[in-house]
């Protein structure tokens, strides 16, 4: 399977304090990979230098076999990454509509703005209904971000990320804040989604185990920022002190 994702001995340190050390691992095509861990165990960190939101200490990042440190964004999501994070930062006073547009005007590359391709554009107005219909949101296109429920948000955070039509999408806790129902209907619509728009890799960092279980192929565990564990969910599910190092220290 083609390597996607690669860091070679990937460090990051925060002033002297180390987050991450010296993390090495490959995320191939076809793979749903779950980075779990205790709280400040380097998961969002680890996150963060993947999609080149930081740049590391030391070691690389490569997608693609580029070296993506510090790429950012918008250079990430041509190369065919997206993400969405573990707090949600949608912008309150937008339409759910308009939240989506803005990922698939940028996957489009049209020209000007975005409101305007919007209103005139047909691609992208038949892309925004078919993201949104994914994601159960088509009834709530015109509703103000701000007035959602929070796994509401949670899922617009998600869709805008999928409206990229990425190869490879990561997601920072994509159900945290959710009831226990609401997390197996979003996690089905993402799997689901993924298969849909053609999304070849999935990484997630999760705190449910139940979802690890049952919906990941692999389960990267970090303690202190080092990797624990880079497994099957069978053998990670069968190592009890894996497990309670992992879920051990939660508050
Ligand atoms: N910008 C920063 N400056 C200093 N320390 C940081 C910074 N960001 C994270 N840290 C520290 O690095 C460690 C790892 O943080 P990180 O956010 O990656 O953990 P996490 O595994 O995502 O935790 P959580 O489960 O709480 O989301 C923590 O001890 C955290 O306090
Ligand atoms: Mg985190």
């Amino acid at each position: 399977m083609t390597t996607l994702i690669e860091t070679t001995d990937v460090s990051k340190a925060y002033g002297s304090f180390v987050a991450l050390d010296r993390v090495s691992l490959a995320v191939r095509a076809g793979e749903f990979v779950s980075i779990v861990g205790p709280n400040g165990a380097g998961k969002t960190t680890l996150v963060n230098l993947l999609t080149g939101l930081l740049v590391p200490t030391a070691g690389h990042v490569r997608f693609k076999g580029r070296d993506i440190a510090g790429a950012g964004p918008v250079a990430l999501a041509k190369l065919g990454m997206a993400r969405s994070f573990q707090l949600v930062n949608v912008f309150p006073d937008l339409s759910v509509r308009e939240t989506i547009a803005v990922g698939v005007v940028s996957r489009l590359g049209r020209s000007g703005a975005w409101w305007r391709a919007l209103k005139r554009d047909r691609a992208v107005h038949e892309s925004v209904e078919r993201v949104a219909a994914l994601f159960q949101l088509g009834a709530k296109l015109e509703t103000r971000v701000a007035t959602l429920a929070q796994g509401e948000k949670k899922l617009l955070d998600v869709a805008r990320a999928f409206a990229l039509s990425p190869e490879v999408i990561l997601m920072d806790e994509p159900t945290s804040g959710v009831s226990t129902g609401d997390k197996h209907t979003i996690m089905r619509l993402l799997v689901d989604g993924a298969r849909e728009v053609g999304v070849q890799a999935i990484i997630q960092v999760e705190h449910d185990m139940d979802l690890v279980e049952e919906y990941s192929d692999r389960v990267i565990a970090l303690q202190e920022g080092r990797v624990l564990a880079d497994t099957t969910p069978d053998a990670f599910f069968k190592d009890e002190s894996l497990i309670a190092t992992v879920i051990g220290k939660r508050h």
